[in-house]
């Protein structure tokens, strides 16, 4: 069976990876902040014969995420999704920037994903796929970016795949496929109604691209379609 740590799993993006692991057989490992009130989550995991668990966690927290580690100990993690995020504050543009909004996204996007890297890259080289993922967003894409705004959200998710990079090339030696991934403009409390994809397209591509993932695709950044992103 093959293991897989979700981060942020309460709902959006987060809540569809579950669905589609758990409905592929998984061992999931499934972290939300605040448990009593997943509903879902929890629903999917009470039918699940103990092969779904629920944990708490907060990626802000070392405590949190130390517990976490205590907890689960040496468990070989197949896949670790780093997916929790937030917005930070939307539309961010000079004249109108929110300073503790843009310290809350760079701990949640940027340490978050690190956390959890310090925590758990052990068991993801211990496990068989060694797979390493972050949701980072285009929008952090410096390549890209024509915009003149969202520069908290767009930085945080620049400054995360600077993260993966180094990661990448720190752990590439041990078999560690460390990759970023846009899901796409996906229809969930942060992207809104009107967004592009459901999140089940958007989970179902992301999952589709991980499981082809080889060690030549280490470092690098991706569409949930398996399109290359530029930095
Ligand atoms: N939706 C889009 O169009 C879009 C586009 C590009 C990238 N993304 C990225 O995709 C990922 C998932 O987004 P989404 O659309 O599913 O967002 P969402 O519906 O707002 O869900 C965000 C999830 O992250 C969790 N979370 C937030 N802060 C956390 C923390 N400190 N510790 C642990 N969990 C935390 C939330 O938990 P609670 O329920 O406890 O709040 C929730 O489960 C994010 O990284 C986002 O930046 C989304």
């Amino acid at each position: 069976m093959q293991n897989v740590m979700i981060t942020g799993a309460s709902r959006g993006i987060g809540l569809e990876f579950v669905r589609q692991y758990d409905a592929d057989g998984w061992r999931i490992f499934a972290c939300c902040r605040t448990p009593g009130q997943a509903d879902e989550l929890n629903d999917i995991a009470a039918s699940s014969n103990g092969r779904v668990t629920v944990h708490q966690l907060d990626v802000d927290q070392d405590a949190s995420v130390a517990a976490l580690k205590a907890e689960l100990g040496d468990v070989p993690l197949d896949v670790l999704l780093n997916n929790a995020g937030i917005m930070g504050q939307r539309n961010a543009a000079r004249g109108g920037i929110d300073y503790d909004a843009w310290g809350e996204a760079m701990v949640t996007n940027v340490m978050g994903p690190m956390r959890m890297v310090e925590a758990f890259a052990d068991n993801v080289a211990a496990s068989s796929q060694k797979k390493l993922i972050t949701i980072s967003s285009r929008m952090g894409s410096i390549g890209e970016t024509k915009a003149d705004n969202s520069i908290v959200y767009r930085s945080s998710k620049a400054a995360v795949n600077m993260v993966m990079k180094i990661v990448a090339n720190d752990l590439g030696s041990q078999g560690v496929i460390a990759t970023s991934f846009h899901p796409g403009w996906v229809r969930t409390d942060m992207g809104g109604s009107a967004a592009d994809i459901s999140a089940e397209e958007s989970a179902g591509g992301i999952r589709h691209v991980i499981a082809g993932l080889s060690a030549a695709d280490n470092g690098g950044f991706r569409n949930y379609d398996g399109e290359i992103i530029q930095w």
